[in-house]
């Protein structure tokens, strides 16, 4: 078996590179370990950058986002007992639009099944051989080995997946001494946008999915285990974190996300190329992880189109350092946006009358609001 561009993982990343690839006229095929139905399931974040929706709707996957997607023109950042809008229509005139990632992903396989994708879920035990000249995929499925022999491979695996080994990169690796706990309910959302409040003693985050489903995380110890949260404890601990009014209702899913800044550089080594959370990785205040995936695809997308097409290889030489750019901006302002909202269980009195201070700032100054609007909605693709 034989084609242009062998796309290792079906999430945001891999899903969306095979898509602009077919729009280019480039073949694809896509590995991926799970069923597509636990693809489709897996509940993420859900805030989708300006960048990023213009970017869905110019490539023909804006119609159901833009008919159920929240379109949001601010946010709240909550601490002392009161409420601050940073309000980003005033700001930087633009704005968000709350879609969960797994709807993003139901798009994207709808479009690749209909314009007749090749996407193979299921198939185990895959294998990267000879990245520097003759780039083949290995795989088992229905019980049967296959070899694809590829012109370039994308690692778009995830974290935790078997490509960025290959790659063998450097890392820039931060660990945070916390997680999220984060939960799906079925209870109308009272307010009409993200509240990001820092409570004396935690940090709590209220968002939704939709006017029937809300969204919560509370910060927990890096190894909560989500077994030990019973429903009337996260409720409780979110009405006093929150210090608002918050709708209660069943709970559709709980789980607990780690925090973790991480980098790998470079995002290439020969044929193979990384993109997404294969090779990088943000801690989730500011919900950067999926808006970097398709940062990322886009700028490979057209680097592989004119080496494909015309055999240029300026755009493939360039595609590592021009996004590490983006990268290193994103991970930057997560970083950012984590220190000054947790609250750090080893702080002392100085540090934790600094991070209130850089709050108060924040939303006191126009300047420091505008940097925080310009990079929560996404700086233009290209731009740094
Ligand atoms: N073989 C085949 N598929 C694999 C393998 C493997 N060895 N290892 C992992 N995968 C699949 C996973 O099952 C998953 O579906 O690769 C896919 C990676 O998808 P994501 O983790 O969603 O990563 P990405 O597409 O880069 O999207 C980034 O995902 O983690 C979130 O917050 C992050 O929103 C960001 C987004
Ligand atoms: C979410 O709605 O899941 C969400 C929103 C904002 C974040 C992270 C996650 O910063």
């Amino acid at each position: 078996m034989r084609t242009q561009v062998g796309i290792v993982g079906a999430g945001p990343a891999g899903l969306l590179l095979s898509h602009l690839l077919a729009r280019a006229g480039i073949e694809s095929v896509v590995l991926e370990s799970r069923s597509r139905d636990h693809v489709e399931r897996r509940v993420r974040a859900g805030v989708l950058e300006h960048p990023t929706v213009e970017l869905l709707r110019e490539v023909g996957l804006g119609g159901r986002m833009d008919r159920e997607g929240l379109p949001h023109d601010g946010v709240s950042l909550r601490f002392a007992g009161e409420d601050h809008r940073i309000d980003f229509a005033d700001l930087v005139g633009r704005g968000i639009v709350v879609y969960g990632q797994q709807e993003v992903v139901k798009d994207l396989i709808a479009a690749r099944l209909a314009d007749g994708g090749d996407l193979r879920f299921e198939v185990s035990d895959v294998t990267v051989d000879g990245v520097e000249a003759d780039p083949v995929l290995g795989f088992v499925r229905d019980g049967r080995r296959e070899e694809l022999h590829c012109d370039v491979i994308v690692g778009c695996d995830g974290f935790h997946g078997i490509t960025r080994p290959v790659v063998a990169p450097e890392v820039a690796d931060r660990q945070y001494p916390f997680a999220w706990l984060g939960i799906l309910a079925k209870a109308a959302p009272l307010h009409h946008e993200l509240v990001y409040a820092h409570h004396e003693d935690v940090f709590a985050l209220y968002s939704m999915r939709s006017p029937e489903v809300t969204r919560l995380y509370l910060q927990v110890p890096p190894d909560t285990d989500a077994a030990d949260w019973s429903d009337a404890r996260i409720w409780d601990e979110l009405h006093r974190r929150l210090g608002t009014e918050i709708n209660e209702g069943p709970l559709i899913e709980k789980g607990v996300t780690g925090m973790r800044s991480f980098v790998a550089e470079p995002m290439r080594r020969g044929w193979l190329f990384l993109a997404g959370d294969a090779a990088h990785i943000v801690p989730p205040t500011g919900a950067k992880g999926m808006n970097l995936a398709i940062a990322d695809v886009r700028v490979l997308a057209e680097a592989l189109e004119s080496f494909l097409r015309r055999g240029d290889e300026r755009g493939i030489d360039a595609y590592s350092d021009t996004c590490l750019r983006r990268v290193w901006r994103a991970e930057h302002f997560s970083w950012w946006m984590t220190s000054m909202l947790h609250v750090f269980p080893d702080a002392d009195a100085f540090q934790n009358r600094l991070q209130l201070s850089q709050l108060r700032y924040t939303v006191s100054s126009r300047a420091a609001a505008t940097s925080l609007a310009e990079n929560y909605v996404g700086l233009p693709h290209g731009s740094v």
